[in-house]
């Protein structure tokens, strides 16, 4: 069971929201409407929410996936992208995608669990992968094609793994020991693991959606957060924050998700050429996140906005010995057979 707080900052963009949203609901009436009328001509049309900004890998991709699956289908298809969280917040997205409002996502796999996914959070096991290969490895073998068919019986199909990156910490104090986490407000995503693992560093928790960390960091809700350096940088959130750790603790990544009742039912040669150009943009993507993450790093350093330390492998040692229970807690809820094919049974691989 999570304790946690949902929502925690006021919603500053809601009126721009839902009128986005009511474009998007009539935008897929009348497509709908085409099609009943028979219409050839009218497109059928892929609504694609996500929470990041469109210069983030992953909204890159998205991009790339648009112009390869219209051009590809010679305009047969329309993928409309609505980005940054314009359409639906973290939750509300998967919620969305289960009940048809919107045909394409792509959240973090820390998120699945209200998909039926609760095995996904192996993933976010404290230092559990060394490096970008042991997580390609993970996902792009067996056990990520296993993990992706569990989405199934809710109605929703996974057809890839994107990357995003290593996670830091930012703060308003300093982190370098496992002390200075003592009853820090931090926001994770929605995940027992991530929630866990704040929980043994003496942390303060609060699950929110993206949307809100920086007002809640803002206002002063919130004393700190966790994510990769790219969405530090696009949501702003080093603007709001004195201090960032280097710390490389956890992996942010995603599953690409469609709604499989429309998928199902798209014609062949559509869905084949969907697949293709889907395939082309992962590659895309995950050739570009390492890189997007370095250099928005760097800028964040450059911008001596924030203080940044790079964690030294003294204080990793302190952290990782912290974290060690959180994976015989999460036995409570990852199958044994996953945390077994990641060799996460009892502590991050040697
Ligand atoms: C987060 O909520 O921090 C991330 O999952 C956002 C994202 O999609 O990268």
């Amino acid at each position: 069971m999570i304790h946690t707080r949902h929502h925690i900052a006021t919603q500053p963009n809601a009126a721009r929201r839902t009128l986005t949203r009511w474009i998007a609901a009539g935008i897929a009436v009348a497509a709908l409407m085409g099609h009943d009328a028979a219409n050839a001509q009218t497109p059928i049309v892929i609504q694609f929410s996500h929470v990041v900004t469109p210069d983030t890998a992953k909204g890159k991709a998205a991009l790339r996936f648009k112009e390869l699956a219209e051009s590809r289908t010679s305009g047969k298809v329309r993928v409309e992208i609505y980005p940054n969280s314009q359409l639906y917040k973290d939750r509300e997205e998967l919620d969305a995608l289960r009940l048809g409002a919107v045909q394409m996502i792509a959240p973090s796999l820390s998120k699945l669990s209200g998909l039926g996914g609760g095995d996904f959070e192996v993933f976010d096991l404290p230092f559990l992968f060394k490096d970008r290969s042991a997580f390609r490895a993970a996902v792009d073998g067996p056990v990520g094609a296993s993990l992706l068919k569990k989405l199934e019986p809710h109605g929703v199909k996974g057809l890839a793994y994107w990357d995003n990156g290593f996670k830091v910490f930012s703060a308003n104090r300093p982190l370098q020991s496992v002390a200075d986490f003592k009853a820090l407000k931090v926001r994770v995503q929605a995940s027992r693991v991530l929630v866990t693992q704040m929980k043994a560093l003496g942390a303060q928790v609060s699950v929110s959606p993206l949307a809100n960390v920086y007002e809640a960091l803002r206002s002063g809700q919130l004393d700190g957060q966790e994510n990769t350096p790219t969405n530090i940088e696009t949501q702003r959130l080093h603007d709001v924050q004195r201090h960032l750790t280097v710390s490389n603790h956890g992996y942010l990544a995603y599953a690409v998700l469609v709604n499989k009742p429309f998928w199902d039912k798209l014609p062949p040669d559509i869905r084949i050429a969907l697949e293709g150009a889907l395939q082309d943009a992962s590659v895309f993507e995950n050739s570009i996140a390492s890189s997007e993450n370095s250099k928005a790093l760097d800028r964040i350093k450059s911008s001596g906005k924030l203080t940044v330390h790079t964690a030294t492998p003294q204080e990793l040692n302190q952290w990782r010995a912290a974290l060690l229970p959180v994976y015989k807690e999460a036995q409570g809820w990852i199958s044994v057979e996953t945390l077994r094919s990641l060799n996460a049974l009892d502590g991050p691989p040697l």
